[in-house]
């Protein structure tokens, strides 16, 4: 089986597991406060920049050629979920970017327990602007979108290698 060149399969593993820490910073991040963001953030941007590498790669070291059994719709299908996971990989980090920098202020939430006997009182931050908490939420929904396209991918992955016994990984391994 024809193989990519190594430097694009190192950014292919890497981007991977990057992306699984960044998925997981972002999701788990609530309670954790400041620092936890600052490593979304470290994380977020490291997978941009290993996206901008990806594609640079791209140019110099080409795709190698797929066996033929593998068939034009396939390779279609493969290519667009490929290209679409670089398009919104591009856009998310750029997204958090403008999210971070958003203008927030303090904010009082009040609680009340028991029956109303009990009050407390916690401090937390807001947007400012309505626009910034519609970007969060775009930026959450295409994490979503992210996830379901990439277990699309590596079910495609799979299904080639179970199904038509077409050991596709080793393209890439
Ligand atoms: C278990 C997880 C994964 C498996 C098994 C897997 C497997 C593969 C394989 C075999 C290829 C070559 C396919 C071809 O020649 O068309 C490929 C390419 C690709 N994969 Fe994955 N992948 C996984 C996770 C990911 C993740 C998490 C991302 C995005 C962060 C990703 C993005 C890409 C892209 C953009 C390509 C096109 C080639 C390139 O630009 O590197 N993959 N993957
Ligand atoms: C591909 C890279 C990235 C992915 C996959 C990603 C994913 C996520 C996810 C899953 C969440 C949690 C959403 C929720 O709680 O519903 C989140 C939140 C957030 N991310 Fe990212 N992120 C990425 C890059 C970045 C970068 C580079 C920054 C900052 C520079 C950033 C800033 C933020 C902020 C500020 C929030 C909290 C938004 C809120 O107030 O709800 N993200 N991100």
């Amino acid at each position: 089986m024809n193989k990519f060149a190594l430097p694009r399969k190192i950014v292919h593993w890497f981007s991977a597991m990057l992306f699984v820490a960044v998925i997981f910073v972002g999701f788990n991040m609530e309670d954790a406060g400041s620092q936890a963001l600052t490593a979304h953030l470290a994380l977020g941007l490291t997978l941009l920049l290993m996206t901008v590498a990806r594609l640079v790669l791209g140019k110099i070291y080409p795709r190698p050629p797929y066996p033929a059994a593998i068939g034009g719709f396939n390779i279609r299908a493969a290519k667009t979920v490929q290209s679409l996971m670089i398009v919104l990989l591009l856009l998310q980090p750029l997204m958090g970017l403008v999210i971070y920098n958003a203008p927030q202020k303090a904010v009082t939430e009040t609680e009340y327990k028991h029956g109303g006997r009990e009050k407390i009182e916690k401090q937390e931050t807001e947007y400012t602007g309505e626009w910034a908490e519609t970007l969060a939420e775009i930026h959450a929904a295409n994490a979503w979108i992210l996830i379901l396209l990439i277990s699309l991918h590596a079910a495609g992955v799979a299904k080639h290698m179970i199904v038509n016994r077409q050991n596709l990984l080793s393209r890439m391994t």
